[in-house]
């Protein structure tokens, strides 16, 4: 199966196929995502909380994001795969931005990258295209501004925050994004974003009427129960049955079950 690649994302909205995504951070878990046939794969910064174990993203590093962005692109033999710049990799300066989004093209062989913003990004999306690095915008509620926003709270509600949203969307597409996604924004904002936009839009707890949608793997499979958002279908428990299976195996070492002859060389 050959690469996906953005025109394709572009046919499938001119076409109406929904536009499938999901995150992935290592080897084993890009090939169950690539071999599900998933059109684009993030290595989202949410690595922070569902691998490290922290509260929010901001403390991952370009280091770190690269180096889960080499385990996936070993593993996608179709899927797109994209790398979600880190927090103070593109806020600082527009040189800053197109370096560090450069390097997840050239050191670890993602084929795009994706940033938080809207409006207030414009200005450095169109940078990093210049350079010929697609861009996906993030807007609605963008983690890396947590303490800005006052938590992780759905955006867009009021009117007054209904029309900068609305603004931002136009901004990012007219700064040359490929896409964009939206997060936690009310489903009626969507669909009037997905309407006013040429570029697709790849949701996640922003309703049906997006030309995609994205969710994190770990929240998708049951590995991760710190929270649950309200957006989130929770297609198996994962964590659950290894529970189960490492209970097992500690017995069997207790109970002198394991190694047994199969599993002993003469
Ligand atoms: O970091 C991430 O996984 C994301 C998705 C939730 C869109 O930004």
């Amino acid at each position: 199966m050959p690469k996906i690649t953005i025109l394709d994302i572009y046919k499938k909205k001119a076409e109406g196929k929904k536009i499938t995504m999901l995150t992935a951070y290592d080897f084993p878990t890009a090939q169950i995502v690539d071999q599900a046939g998933i059109d684009v794969i993030l290595v989202g910064d949410s690595l922070g909380m569902v691998v490290q174990g922290v509260t929010s993203t901001l403390p991952v590093t370009m280091e770190e994001m690269l180096y889960h962005t080499k385990l996936v692109t070993r593993a996608a033999s179709s899927a797109m795969v994209v790398g979600d710049m880190p927090f103070l990799s593109y806020q600082t300066t527009k040189g800053d931005a197109v370096l560090n989004a450069g390097r997840f093209l050239k050191e670890a062989g993602a084929e795009a990258v994706k940033l938080e913003g809207g409006a207030q990004m414009a200005e450095v999306i169109s940078a990093i295209v210049a350079a010929g690095i697609p861009v996906m915008a993030h807007i609605g509620l963008t983690p890396q501004y947590v303490h800005m926003l006052g938590g992780f709270k759905v955006q867009g509600k009021d009117e007054a925050a209904r029309e900068r949203i609305l603004a931002d969307a136009r901004a990012v597409q007219e700064a040359g994004a490929f896409s964009v996604v939206l997060e936690a924004i009310p489903a009626s904002l969507a669909k009037e974003i997905h309407e006013m936009l040429h570029i697709p839009t790849i949701g996640i707890g922003a309703g049906p009427d997006c030309d995609g949608q994205v969710l994190v793997l770990h929240d998708l499979l049951g590995l991760f129960d710190r929270f649950t958002p309200k957006f989130v279908k929770q297609y198996v428990k994962l964590k659950d049955l290894a529970l189960k299976a490492v209970k097992e195996y500690k017995q069997d070492v207790e109970g002198g079950k394991f190694p047994s002859e199969e599993h002993s060389f003469k």
